[in-house]
């Protein structure tokens, strides 16, 4: 069965030009993007979600493409036309289609692009081993708090993750500090039992996933400490993992080659990763 996509006020099959040669989105990347988890055809986290597409596009100055409501019954419908089980739904809004200028256009209609896709949710062994990190210079723009469309950046380290047999790779500004996964927050727990995780800011996106995260780290009496933390610290940490809305919470069991702790999935790690797949009805998924 082909994909149904929603592009602008119609259903079509994802396969079917759809989008202008104009629009921003494509000719600037002007525009951004949400990522949304559904479970047995319900979407998780949805409110928050949307609240960080519109903060994301308050930014740019982007207006909402159509009412939160509307929005909310285009993802049920495109969900519904799809029929996948455990998705991921993809929203794209960019500023709109016009004549090529990078001043912004008068009067610009904002593009709305809604795709479902099966969750490609980490494989068994993955969650069993636990993943290997690169980490590789961070040459991203200092808002990376806005979830822009714009990932040049992202999509090369991501590659050379996977060229060097990496699973992610995390980011590491100028001053030796990770900031963050290509798509994905980092973490590590320190000999204390400690996590350590980047503060909020530009350099980093504020995940959802992250605040389940620290949602389940309190209510399991772990401690989190917002800070930046180096490239060695990560190296000698007891534990580390990573948290997006597709990669869940997914420990990292090797940094540059190195194993961490004692090679395995840590102990804390595991215990959030379980709270988390409860939370999110995902434990008898995974
Ligand atoms: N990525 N940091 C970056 C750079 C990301 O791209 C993502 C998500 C995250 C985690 O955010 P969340 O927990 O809200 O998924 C952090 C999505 C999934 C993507 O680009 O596919």
């Amino acid at each position: 069965m082909a994909r149904i996509a929603y592009v602008n006020g119609r259903y079509l099959p994802i396969g079917r030009p759809a989008v202008a040669i104009e629009d921003r989105g494509y000719q600037f990347a002007d525009g951004v993007y949400e990522v949304i988890k559904c479970v047995f055809g319900q979407p998780r986290d949805l409110e928050r979600h949307l609240d960080r597409l519109e903060r994301s596009l308050r930014e740019l100055r982007i207006a909402m493409p159509m009412s939160r409501a509307a929005l909310r019954r285009v993802i049920a419908e495109t969900l519904r036309r799809n029929a996948i089980r455990h998705a991921i739904v993809y929203i794209q809004v960019s500023r709109g289609t016009a004549p090529r200028n990078h001043l912004f256009p008068k009067n610009a209609v904002p593009s709305l692009v809604v795709t479902v896709r099966r969750a490609p949710f980490p494989k068994p062994a993955e969650i069993e081993d636990g993943v290997d990190v690169v980490t590789l210079p961070d040459q991203r723009w200092k808002r990376c708090d806005i979830k822009s469309i714009s990932l040049l950046p992202n999509v090369l380290a991501k590659q050379q993750a996977a060229e060097q047999g990496a699973r992610e790779a995390w980011l590491v500004d100028a001053d030796g500090r990770v900031t963050e996964g290509s798509s994905a927050n980092a973490y590590i727990v320190d000999q204390s039992g400690t996590i350590i995780t980047r503060p909020l800011g530009g350099e980093i996106l504020g995940g959802i996933t992250r605040q389940n995260l620290f949602a389940a780290a309190k209510a399991a009496g772990v401690p989190i400490v917002e800070r930046a933390f180096t490239v060695a610290e990560a190296r000698a940490a007891r534990e580390a993992f990573l948290t997006s809305t597709s990669s869940l919470v997914l420990p990292v069991t090797r940094i540059d080659g190195q194993s961490i702790g004692n090679g395995k999935p840590g102990s804390i790690t595991c215990r959030l990763l379980d709270a988390y797949l409860q939370a999110q009805g995902l434990a008898a998924v995974i």
